[in-house]
């Protein structure tokens, strides 16, 4: 092989394709219900952008790199820094609430393995100005309706809220990194030695069953008593919050003090949804409520979201067996002799400027290897045009899904193709 695709990357083949592409007009479509508007920023940016608050997970697996003038760049290893960017320079003059979403590739230098890639697929949602408890609302039911609406059933939402575990900590910022980062990764040796380094190490048997808390609102009366009091309007928050999530529909939602997330910007609630089903790297989704405006230097405002990991939520669907919306060939042509060629090509013609998708064979085949080509791809309808059926304007069909065969005229057809396909 005298090529190889670089490490932690992908290739799609055309169902594989067809699969993330329905998976991806699912979320589009169901963003677009809850009133998001679709946005676009590069794929790549400067460095410094990244560097300034994602924290270290994310500094250390940018792929970074000098371009011709010397300018340090990145390419995205997520969306948010980038959409609040062009926030700060364009999208805060669109009236409050901005709320928007994007697709598109992000790249990390991580450690590959199943579900866990270099260059991967996110979709990204976020609400800038809209009032906290609105706004983090709205988007825990846009990611649980995008999982609805692709079908995918066996995931459970867990939702926290890191102020608590800042407040408690009080340490400066870049302290709290390094700590929450340990919890995150749940890497208690070096929570360990983060503790003493801060003078913090009574802490650590607080933290460590803190993080395990987990279920129903009982937890957050556990959590208060833990942590002594503190952080007493943050449990209050989510008490609330649970309460305006019911009116969305979303009954029973899981608090989890455990959800950490491996960015620096939380600030407010944070949220993760898994796929108990994907093994190691279950998790689909992260988001929650953050404050990078104002460290870029912008006026504060409420800023909120999340990014589905692509990859992943098309590997759920799949563990789940959900059949996912994927298009058909709808006509394959099949010239019955070679004297109908120019018949059969007219036919083609004519229906795919009716819009209808058709196909006609191209290396010559004789009729009944182009009717095995024709069930191989799983075309909806094989057209036969033949010698009598074509003196008396028509041609001969025949469902593939229920082998029936009957003879009609173009229109009929063409009418019959823009009807529903199975999936
Ligand atoms: P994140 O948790 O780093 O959050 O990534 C979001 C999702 O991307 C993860 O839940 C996972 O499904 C997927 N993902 C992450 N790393 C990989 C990988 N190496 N291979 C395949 N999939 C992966 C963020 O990126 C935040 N920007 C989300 C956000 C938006 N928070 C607020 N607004």
């Amino acid at each position: 092989m005298p090529f190889e695709r670089p490490r932690g990357t992908n290739d799609y083949g055309p169902e594989e394709m067809a699969r993330r592409r329905a998976v991806e007009a699912i979320l589009r479509d169901t963003a677009h219900r809850f009133g998001f508007r679709e946005i676009a920023t590069p794929m790549f940016e400067s460095l410094e952008l990244f560097t300034a608050k994602s924290g270290p997970g994310i500094v250390k697996e940018l792929y970074a790199f000098k371009d011709k003038g010397g300018r340090d760049i990145a390419l995205r290893p997520e969306f948010t820094a980038s959409v609040v960017r062009f926030y700060l320079s364009d999208l805060r003059n669109l009236p409050k609430p901005v709320k928007v979403c994007s697709v598109g590739n992000v790249f990390r230098y991580e450690e590959p393995q199943k579900g866990r890639y270099r260059e991967f697929t996110q979709f990204n949602a976020e609400v800038l100005g809209a009032p906290p408890l609105q706004g983090d609302a709205e988007v825990i039911a846009l990611a649980i309706g995008c999982l609805r609406a692709i079908g995918v059933k066996e995931v459970h939402t867990r939702i926290g809220h890191i102020g608590m575990l800042r407040a408690f900590l009080k340490v400066p910022p870049e302290d709290q990194a390094t700590v929450l980062h340990a919890l995150d990764k749940r890497d208690f040796p070096a929570l360990k030695q983060d503790l003493a380094r801060l003078g913090l190490q009574n802490l650590e048997p607080v933290l460590r069953e803190y993080i395990e808390l987990k279920g129903g609102p009982e937890v957050l009366d556990k959590g208060a008593r833990l942590l002594g009091g503190g952080g007493a309007e943050a449990f209050e928050y989510l008490r609330k919050l649970a309460e305006r999530l019911r009116a969305y529909g979303i009954e029973h939602v899981t608090f989890d003090l455990g959800v950490v997330r491996g960015l620096d910007y939380y600030t407010g609630m944070v949220f993760e949804i898994d796929s108990p089903n994907l093994g190691a790297e279950k998790q689909v989704m992260g988001g929650g409520a953050y404050t990078l405006a104002e460290l870029f230097g912008g006026e504060p405002v409420p800023q909120t979201g999340f990014a589905f990991g692509l990859d992943r939520i098309v590997m759920a669907a799949e563990a789940e067996g959900v059949k996912l919306p994927t298009p058909r060939l709808d006509c394959y042509v099949v010239p019955i002799g070679e004297a109908l060629q120019p018949k059969a090509l007219e036919v083609l013609r004519t229906l795919r400027e009716a819009g209808v998708s058709a196909d006609m064979d191209l290396l010559g085949r004789g009729p009944s290897k182009n009717l095995d080509y024709a069930n191989a791809i799983r075309a909806r309808f094989a057209v036969l045009v033949g010698e009598a059926e074509s003196k008396r304007g028509a041609v001969a069909v025949k469902d593939l899904d229920s082998g029936k065969q009957e003879e009609m005229r173009l229109e009929d057809l063409i009418a019959r193709a823009r009807g529903p396909a199975k999936p």
